[in-house]
């Protein structure tokens, strides 16, 4: 029999050292990078949500964010989402950023904001895929070359920020698995801006030249559909970074924002341009 998950606040000290151990089981993180205990303490006391995925008894995931502002609109801001590396895949992830949303919506949220680094293909197809949520700003090394937290030595830690309107029609729509046919439905049909060259061997594929001058209301960019299978490949990790960061900074600034990922054989951003 499948094993009973509960999502459930985490509140105490024992639960708060509980999510050192996840962090450094997901992120290998040392000593100085995980988020610490008395961060927890004092943010989950000031408006912060901090949820955890419980399977059985054991403690197999969190969630947390605290309150920001972004573009004068109050706001709760993800700062970590984690499972652990044996539960991934089962539902964990996304069950808990529909538990984040629950409970925002309930304090008056509106709006839930997040980094990811864009060339996860997993990541963007929970975030814009599974989840309808959307992003219109790239910013380039947003941490720092903080090393726990690039794709490789030297490798700016480029992010895109992630704005979730969660009580939106069209994400309502989306987690409810309905709405109007999806531009990503299309995907085979629509222009690409960046693409992989042709030739080379799976997975090493370079980026071709971004074509940064089309200008139909959709258009797809690729990335790499496993970016960890390029690990120790920092030339191409830093290709396709330098290609995406200046498709998306190019694109974004015509007004076109991430809207949807096409995630099959390859993996694919969809622009759209209202
Ligand atoms: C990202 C993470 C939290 C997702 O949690 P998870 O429990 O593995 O994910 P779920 O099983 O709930 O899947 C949620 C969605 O992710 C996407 N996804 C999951 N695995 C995927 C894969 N192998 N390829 C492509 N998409 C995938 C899908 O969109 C899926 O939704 P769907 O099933 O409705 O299509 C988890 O993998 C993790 O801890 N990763 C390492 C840390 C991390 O990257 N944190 C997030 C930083 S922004």
């Amino acid at each position: 029999m499948a094993e009973r998950v509960r999502i459930e606040p985490i509140e105490t000290f024992e639960g708060f050292e509980k999510l050192l151990d996840i962090q450094r089981a997901v992120w290998d993180h040392g000593d100085l990078d995980v988020t610490p205990v008395h961060q927890f303490a004092v943010s989950s006391r000031m408006g912060a949500i901090l949820l955890g995925a419980f399977v059985g008894r054991e403690l197999a995931g969190f969630v947390y964010s605290f309150p920001a502002v972004f573009k004068g609109q109050l706001c709760q801001h993800s700062h970590l989402l984690a499972v652990l590396p044996r539960r991934q895949g089962s539902g964990l992830g996304k069950a808990l950023k529909l538990a984040q949303r629950e409970e925002a919506a309930k304090r008056g949220y509106r709006l839930i904001t997040w980094t990811y680094d864009p060339l996860q293909a997993r990541n963007a197809n929970l975030n814009l895929g599974a989840l309808g949520a959307v992003s219109r700003t790239y910013v380039g090394n947003f941490y720092g070359l903080t090393p726990s937290l690039c794709l490789g030595p030297g490798i700016p830690t480029d992010r895109m920020l992630i704005e979730w309107p969660i009580r939106d029609r069209r994400v309502r729509a989306r987690l409810e698995g309905k709405g109007k046919k999806r531009p990503a439905h299309d995907a085979g049909r629509l222009p690409k801006a960046l693409e992989r060259r042709a030739g080379g061997e799976a997975p090493f594929f370079r980026p071709a030249r971004p074509r940064l001058d089309l200008d139909d209301r959709a258009v797809l960019v690729e990335v790499p559909r496993d970016i960890k299978a390029l690990a120790g490949r920092c030339d191409l990790i830093a290709e396709w970074q330098k290609g995406l960061r200046r498709t998306m900074t190019g694109y974004f600034g015509r007004g076109y924002r991430a809207w949807d990922f096409v995630c099959g054989d390859r993996a694919f951003y969809v622009l759209i341009r209202d």
